[in-house]
Parts: structure tokens; C-alpha cells; sequence
């Protein structure tokens, strides 16, 4: 009996999240249609759409998050009904929705993959990324890892102190709109994904991404970033090494920057004080 009931957890928790919060989606409406059937013994119909879709959003956002599926499937879970339940208000066409789906798929294709969504880094900490370009002892070449829509890029291009800014990305679209963007700002964006980025050519290296790929990326940082560089993570940490400066920033989210720097011999400088900007 435990064996199988652990089987299935195992089963379950196998599943790629897209499958999973699919599954949730299916199950709820599947949940609804049996209400559906009886309501009409207390309620008379017609039921208002929005009434279903105001349900299935809640329930199925409930459900990812009584399963701990990450943060953000709980968004998603929330807007899918919704952006469906409007498109069948306002009687569109199907190849308007599924493009609407391949363009969300476009911009979030690394949420699915990589389990990085996209999110974007405030004004106040590309400010602070400006600020922490100033405390380095050479000129600086900047990588973002997973540069979104090119924010960072484009600002720290514009830095006194930064004379190489340049990002990495692969989900298309966000890659298209960043290129464009940095062009523009003399910086550079290529279509690469982060692992493959030699960091021992940059001497400032950010990444905003989740919890999931920090261990490994973690090793990456260790072996590969140059004598008299800084790295730094916004919101996740690496996760078995003891951040050198933490800066919490006066942003709305309290935004945490984590600062690892190493010496002239590649080793990363213990911890400091805690630092607030
Ligand atoms: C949270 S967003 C941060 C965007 C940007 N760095 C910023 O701070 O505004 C993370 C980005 O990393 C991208 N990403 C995730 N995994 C990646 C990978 N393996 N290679 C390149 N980009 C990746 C995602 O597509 C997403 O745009």
C-alpha cells in the first residue's frame, strides 16, 4: 500500500510542471462539470461565464499551491482561465488565442525549461548594479545571465566605469525585443544560453533567475570567475557559499543583492557587513 502510494507521489512529482499544472487545470474543470450537473437542483440556470471562470482560476491557483508547484504556476494557473474566459467573452477567434498562447510561450519558454521565468529587475537595483560596477578595481565588462528583456544591459552600458555590457538569453522573443533594445545603447545581447557563457571574461556577472538552477550555476561561478571580480545574485543566493556583502535595497520588495567577491588569487572574500542602500 505505501509502496504504491509512493510510487504515484514519485509518479507525480516526475512530471515536468507544464504537465502538472496541466493536470491541475483538468481535474478542477473536470471537478466543476460534476457541480455543473447538479447545480441545477438548488440553482436555476443560466450561470454567468464569469462566475466558472472566477472558479476555475481560484481553484486551480488553490490546488498549485496546496502542491508547491513554484511561485509563479500559481500566477499562471490564475491568469489561464481568465485570459481563456475573456477570449470567449469577447468571441474571438481561435488562431488569435493560440497566438496569444505561442507569444506567452515565446517570452516564458525558460519558465517551462529552465524553471526561470521572466521577471524584470527594478530601476532601484539596476542603480545599485551601477553602483557595485563602481566599487571594482578595473574597468568592467558586465554579463547578465538570462538578461529578460535587456534592462540591466541597457543601464549598465550607460555606467562610467563599464566599458563592455552584454547579456545572454534564450527565450525568443525576450532575445528579440533585448537585442533591439541594447543596439541601440551600444551594448550586446546573444542568443546563448548561460551555461555556455565563459565568465572568465567578464569581471561583473549578475543573474536574476530562481532558486532552481543556483547550485549549479554556483560550481560555474566558482571555477570560472576572474581574479578581482564580483559576481552577484538578486533574490537567490548561491547556495553552499556565504555571501561577501548583502545589500537589501530600498525598493517596494525589499530586493536582496548578494555580493560574492573574489581576490587576485580567485578566492572568494569572506563575509561582511551587511550594507543597505
Ligand atoms: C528573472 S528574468 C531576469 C531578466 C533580467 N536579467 C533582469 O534582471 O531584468 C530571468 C531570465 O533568464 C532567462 N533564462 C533562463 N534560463 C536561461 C538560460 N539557460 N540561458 C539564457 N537565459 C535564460 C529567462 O528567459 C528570463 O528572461
Amino acid at each position: 500500500m505505501s509502496a504504491s502510494a509512493g510510487g504515484s507521489e514519485n509518479f507525480w512529482g516526475a512530471l515536468p510542471d507544464l504537465a502538472r499544472a496541466l493536470a491541475i487545470q483538468a481535474g478542477v474543470l473536470a471537478g466543476l462539470w460534476l457541480v455543473a450537473q447538479q447545480l441545477p437542483r438548488w440553482v436555476a440556470p443560466p450561470y454567468p461565464l464569469w462566475a466558472w471562470v472566477t472558479a476555475q482560476a481560484v481553484l486551480a491557483a488553490g490546488v498549485t499551491l496546496l502542491l508547491r508547484l513554484p511561485r509563479w504556476w500559481v500566477w499562471i494557473q490564475l491568469l489561464l482561465p481568465v485570459v481563456l474566459g475573456v477570449a470567449v467573452w469577447l468571441q474571438l477567434p481561435l488562431w488569435a488565442v493560440l497566438m496569444s498562447l505561442v507569444v506567452l510561450w515565446l517570452l516564458f519558454r525558460n519558465a517551462l525549461s529552465e524553471q526561470v521565468p521572466l521577471y524584470l529587475s527594478n530601476a532601484t537595483t539596476r542603480k545599485a548594479l551601477c553602483a557595485a560596477a563602481k566599487t571594482l578595481p578595473q574597468p568592467v565588462r558586465f554579463m547578465d545571465l538570462g538578461c529578460g528583456l535587456g534592462d540591466a544591459v541597457v543601464s549598465m552600458a550607460r555606467c562610467p566605469k563599464v566599458v563592455q555590457s552584454s547579456g545572454v538569453e534564450t527565450a525568443p522573443l525576450s532575445l528579440w525585443i533585448a537585442r533591439w533594445r541594447t543596439r541601440r545603447a551600444g551594448a550586446q545581447v546573444v542568443g546563448l544560453s548561460l551555461w555556455q557563457v565563459e565568465l572568465q571574461r567578464y569581471n561583473l556577472v549578475y543573474a536574476f533567475l530562481s532558486p532552481v538552477p543556483m547550485a549549479r550555476l554556483q560550481e560555474k561561478v566558482l571555477q570560472q570567475m576572474p581574479p578581482h571580480s564580483l559576481f552577484i545574485a538578486n533574490s537567490f543566493p548561491l547556495p553552499d557559499v556565504a555571501a561577501t556583502e548583502i545589500w537589501q535595497l530600498n525598493d517596494r520588495r525589499g530586493t536582496y543583492l548578494y555580493l560574492y567577491r573574489f581576490d587576485g588569487q580567485r578566492r572568494l572574500l569572506p563575509p561582511e557587513v551587511c550594507h543597505e542602500s
